[in-house]
Parts: C-alpha cells; structure tokens; sequence
C-alpha cells in the first residue's frame, strides 16, 4: 500500500466517496440556486464553468487538501525556478521559460537561460518575416509558398494544432503541411501537390535521431535533391533540435538551424523554435500573442488561490473521477472544426506524461494515473460517439470546449450537450413522448428514449479563437497535467514508456529483411 492512498487525505475522499454515494446533478442544482455562479471562473482568456460536477463545496475541500497534501506549492516553486525535477532524465522543465514575458533573468546551473531564449526568439521573428514578405527566397528566386514540417510527437502536434487553429480563409502567409508517419504515403502525399523550387522544408526533432523524422527528412532531401540539385538543400531545408551537428551532417545549414535545450520536454516544445511554423504561417506576432497567452495562464497558475485556480480545479476534479469513481476516460470534446487536433495534442500530454505505473521513486503504484483521453471536433462527433456518452454503460469525464462570439448553431449544440448531458431525460417524459403509441410500444420506446442523464462535464470558453486564447488553453492543460503528475507522485516529464517498441521495431526490420527460414512464426510469414 503506497503512502498516499494511506494518507489521511486520500482516506478522507474515499470515505467522502462512500458516504456521498452516487451524488446527482440534478439534485445539486436543485439545492443550490448560486451553484452556477459560483463553480464559474475567468482566467486570461479563458472562462471555465465546472458546475455540472458531481462534487460538492466538500468534495472540493477535500481534494484540496489531497493537493495541498502533496505539496503543490512546493512542487510549483521549483518547476518555475529550474530545479532538475525530471530526476530520471536528470533535466529541468522549463517550458515555462520561453514564455516567460517578465524580462526578469532564470538561472540554470548559474547561467540565465533568457538571453539565448530571446535571441532565438529574434532569429524565429527574422527568418518568418524574410520567408512571409519574399526578401528570403528558394534557390532558383522563387518566394517559399510551401512549408513542410517534418516532425513527430511532440516535434508535430502542438504547431499542428495551432496552426490549423489559426487558419483564416484566405491564407495570409505560406501554405503550411505536416508530414510524421513512417508510412511513406504521408510525405509523399503531401509532395506531389508541390513544387520543390517554392517549398522550404523544416525539420524539427529535439534528439534529432527519431526514425519516423530521419526518414522523412531524407526523404524530403532526396526529392529536393533529384528537382533542383545538391546545393539546394542548403535555401530549402530548416532544422529546429537540440543538437545541430545532427542537423548539419544532414547537410542544413547552420544559419538554418534553430536551437532548443535539453530541458524543453518534447510535448512542451510548441513555445520554442518548433513553434516556427506557426510564426511562418500566421505572423510572428501571432507566436508572440500565443507566448502572452500561456504567459498570463503561468501567473494566474503561481497566484490565484487553489479555490479559484483553474488548472488546479481541472486537475482536482480529474483525480476525483480518476481514483475516486474510478472513471477511466476524458474525452475533449471542441466545438470548432479549427480545433480538431486538439484531442490528438492532449493525448500527448496527458498520457505521455502521466501514463506511468511506477512511481517517483521506483515503486509500483496503487491507484490509477492519466486516464485515457479521447475526443474529436464536434459537431462531427456528435454523431459518431455522443450515443455513447449519452446512454452507454461506462461515463467519461467530458471537458466541452468552444470559443466565445463563434457560429451560433455550433454554440447552441456546445451548451445543449453539457446540459442534455448532465440532466438527462427520466422514463416518465420519455413515455409522455410517446404517447401516441400503443402501450407496449409506447414502453419499448419511453425506455430506449430515457437517458440517464448525471454525465458530468467541464465547459470552456475560449475569449475567441486567437493565438493568445490558445496559448491559455494549452498551458492550462500543462498545468491541469502537472498538479495531477504531483499528487500521484510520478515524473510527469520522462516517456520511458515509449522506448520497447522502438527497440523492437529494430529487431523486427532485421527479421523481416532476413531469407524466409521454417522457423519463422506464421505472422512473420504471412507479412513477406
Ligand atoms: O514518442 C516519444 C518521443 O520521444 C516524444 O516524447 C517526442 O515528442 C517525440 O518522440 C519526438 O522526439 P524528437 O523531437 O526527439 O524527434
């Protein structure tokens, strides 16, 4: 039994648990006509109503007091400071200061760290400015309409997101694709729509050894190479990594190369030079107001109260279904096409960084961590997975997202859902709609039309669907991310998780190249 579900917090919600029973929403409501005006709450650009949870102002405290238990404050200060607190990779987290607006210095092993985040900052404002306005061009003077990132995880899905997120018909700047997959088909795919003498690839891999990059990057070098000659590559290939001589060795000129640091984790790298694509596709200032964005969520993070803390609501929430009603899924729920992405970067963050069985120092853990997350743009899913939340056996934690001032049949969906969900519809109006029917039919029907209604869900409100709104939501989510990593006692900031298939897939390459032989499994066999 590990000492935290032994604590005396965590005993006080599992008896809370036990004793609140299955707490109904609608009940809630009805005993508490300020419900709704008090479980609301503004930070930055953002606006969270998490009234239609089955908490009480008691379950609130108590998971407080779980939070405060593990010492969040703590934990919090030396995040923000640069302690080495991924102890197995041996490395600070400091995603936090490349948004950092203060102009104050951060030490790092004695150095600060702002100078050299800042001139990379203006090295990204130049090249994007160069490339948009056409003073930087191909190496037959040509502008550079196309950009291909190449990247994967991390080093892919934040700009991806915020790219799409920011897209405006018409297009301003240079038309921007992505390409991860190993498969062939994704680079590919995208390349015979362009033109190599238009086209500016960039590359971004913090190790810059990732097999899924270094394939498609040469790849890309090779379609360069055979439309333009050798000496293109050099006007036609961007790197942004951690290490440079790997990018160099490539052939990518140094000049080209944008650096991060060892201790911006990968799915936190949106804020470093992997962000270039959105500064090249929406305008440096766009990078710069998503910066602002995740900046004002920092503070409001280091100083609201835990009571009117948004990211520590989310998290706190999140632990009372994950480990106390034992609700094994989130599913993130935009409603807005521009945001689709969205639950594949959150997948990410959350499940990379906290889906962990052993703990900070080594030990197996007994309660859940990261649930699994899952969603998609609606309101395309509400007609795919919706019947599911609505009626199915299992309930998930739902967190409805949209973005203030959007169109106004997307929002009327947006705030039916939450309140279709949370109230659901009893037999006996189900059965007055059927009214018509025969008895026996009339029945059959009440009960297929009954929903049970007690599905809880988070909605948030995005000020507008702008650079600065997203920086908001995303550092939210880190946050949401790390308070829930503190009081399960994991390292939210290694993916130890993600290296057996990799070394596997290697033995695999060998055995699929290797002359057939009879004692080869039949699955081996049947993939020749
Ligand atoms: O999936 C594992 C992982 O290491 C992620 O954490 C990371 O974002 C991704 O691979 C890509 O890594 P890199 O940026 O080094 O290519």
């Amino acid at each position: 039994v590990s000492s935290l579900t032994e604590s005396a917090a965590w005993r006080a919600l599992a008896a809370h648990r036990a004793s609140a029973g299955g707490l109904a929403l609608n009940e809630l409501f009805a005993r508490d006509s300020r419900r709704v005006q008090r479980m609301t709450l503004e930070a930055g650009a953002l606006f969270l109503d998490y009234s239609r949870h089955l908490v009480s102002d008691e379950t609130l405290a108590l998971l407080r007091a779980l939070i405060a238990q593990q010492q969040l404050g703590a934990w919090r200060e030396r995040l923000f400071s640069g302690e080495r607190i991924n102890t197995s990779e041996d490395r600070a987290v400091l995603h936090t200061a490349l948004r950092d607006r203060s102009g104050n210095a951060l030490l790092l092993d004695g150095i600060d760290v702002m100078p050299d985040i800042r001139a990379t900052l203006y090295k990204m404002r130049s090249f994007s400015e160069a490339v948009r306005n056409g003073s930087l061009r191909g190496a037959t003077g040509q502008a550079l309409r196309d950009i291909v990132c190449i990247g994967i995880g991390g080093s892919d899905l934040g700009p991806r997101l915020v790219c799409e997120a920011l897209t405006k018909l018409p297009q301003s700047g240079p038309r921007v694709h992505f390409a991860s997959n190993l498969d062939r088909l994704d680079l590919a795919a995208t390349l015979a729509k362009l033109r190599a003498n238009e086209t500016l690839f960039i590359v971004s891999s913090k190790s810059f050894s990732t097999e899924e990059t270094l394939a498609n990057a040469g790849a890309a070098r090779t379609w360069l190479v055979d439309a333009l000659g050798p000496e293109a590559v050099t006007k036609h290939m961007v790197a942004v990594t951690a290490h440079p001589e790997a990018a160099q060795a490539l052939g990518i000129a140094d000049k080209y190369c944008f650096r991060f640091w060892d201790w911006v984790g990968g799915r936190f790298s949106l804020w470093s030079a992997v962000g270039l694509p959105i500064a090249l596709a929406h305008g440096r200032d766009a990078f710069e107001a998503l910066l602002d964005g995740g900046y004002e969520m920092d503070r409001h993070f280091q100083t609201a109260p835990w009571e009117s803390n948004m990211p520590v609501i989310m998290a706190a929430l999140g632990i009372w279904y994950r480990n106390f009603w034992t609700i094994p899924s989130l599913a993130v729920v935009p409603y807005a096409h521009a945001l689709a992405a969205l639950p594949a970067y959150l997948q990410q963050l959350d499940m990379e960084s906290n889906g962990k069985s052993v703990d900070r120092d080594g030990r197996a853990v007994d309660y859940a961590t990261a649930p699994l997350v899952w969603g998609g743009a609606a309101t395309v899913v509400q007609h795919s997975f919706f019947q599911w939340l609505h009626q199915g056996t299992d309930i998930a934690a739902i967190d409805l997202i949209a973005a203030a001032g959007s169109q106004r049949e997307l929002l009327a969906h947006f705030l039916a859902q939450g309140e279709g969900l949370m109230r659901g519809k009893a037999h006996a109006g189900a059965l007055r709609d059927t009214a018509s029917q025969t008895p026996e039919r009339g029945e059959l029907l009440g009960a297929l039309r009954s929903f049970p209604g007690n599905r809880p869900s988070s909605s948030i409100v995005l000020n507008q669907l702008d650079a600065r709104s997203l920086g908001a939501l995303i550092a939210l989510y880190e946050h949401k991310v790390f308070v829930q990593g503190i009081v399960w006692n994991i390292n939210s900031f290694d993916q130890w998780g993600v290296e057996l298939g990799k070394t596997l897939a290697g033995e695999w390459r060998t055995a699929l190249a290797a002359p057939p032989a009879d004692s080869d499994p039949p699955l081996l066999r049947r993939l020749r």
